[in-house]
């Protein structure tokens, strides 16, 4: 069954290049990404893969541990690690999933059938600290994922749990945001002593609160 926001992320054990893990327990009490790549030895994942390692200190900055995953066994990721490095100029640096009889996929519908029977589609999940389901993407195989969008979104995620603001179209970090409707005026007051601008009752805008 499709896994939709604010389900809660199924838990699962799998074998990883990093050795194997239980899901849950990894992500501990911070934020997760769990992601998946069609196939080993294939173009657009080999530049994703670098991308994500390169990115490393952007996820730890915001207490993210990103996971991947691919259906082929654990021998043909280790085979293709050295691709990565040699061709991205990154190491893998997070676990890689190996998921040959598709147990993990197939708990978080990553098999698309009327796309492929073969392989997953570019599914990201993004999980919160109370291990629920914040973010679904899903892209086609032939289009790699663009993974500033995927931080661009966690922030904006962060400043929604931490600070009751959400984010306008086209927020970048640093822009100004809006206080979400949940929060009377009175309660802003406490939560925003510097003010706000109030365009509607419903429109009240105010600095990025972590700035
Ligand atoms: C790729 O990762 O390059 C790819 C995988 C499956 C289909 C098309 C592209």
């Amino acid at each position: 069954m499709a896994i939709r926001l604010g389900d809660t992320a199924p838990d699962f054990t799998a074998e990883t290049t990093a050795g194997p893990i239980n899901f849950h327990e990894y992500l501990g009490n911070g934020w997760g990404i769990l992601f998946s790549h069609p196939k080993d030895f294939t173009p657009v994942c080999t530049t994703e893969l670098g991308e994500v390692a390169k990115l490393k200190s952007e996820f730890d900055k915001r207490n993210v541990k990103v996971v991947g995953l691919s259906v082929d066994p654990l021998d043909s990721h280790k085979g293709w690690v050295g691709d990565i490095e040699e061709t991205q100029g990154a190491a893998l640096n997070f676990p890689l999933i190996a998921d040959p009889d598709r147990k993990v996929s197939t708990l978080y519908d990553m098999i698309h059938p009327n796309a492929s029977d073969n392989f997953t589609v570019r599914s990201v999940f993004v999980i919160g600290p109370d291990k629920k389901v914040k973010l679904t993407i899903t892209y086609p195989a032939s289009t790699g994922r663009n993974f500033d969008e995927i931080l661009r979104v966690i922030d904006s995620l962060q400043l929604t749990a931490n600070y009751s603001v959400a984010t306008p179209v086209n927020w970048k970090d640093g822009d100004d945001v809006i206080i979400v409707p949940a929060v009377s005026d009175d309660d802003a007051k406490q939560k925003f002593p510097g003010g706000w601008k109030t365009l509607k009752p419903y429109l009240r805008v105010v600095k990025q609160p972590n700035k």
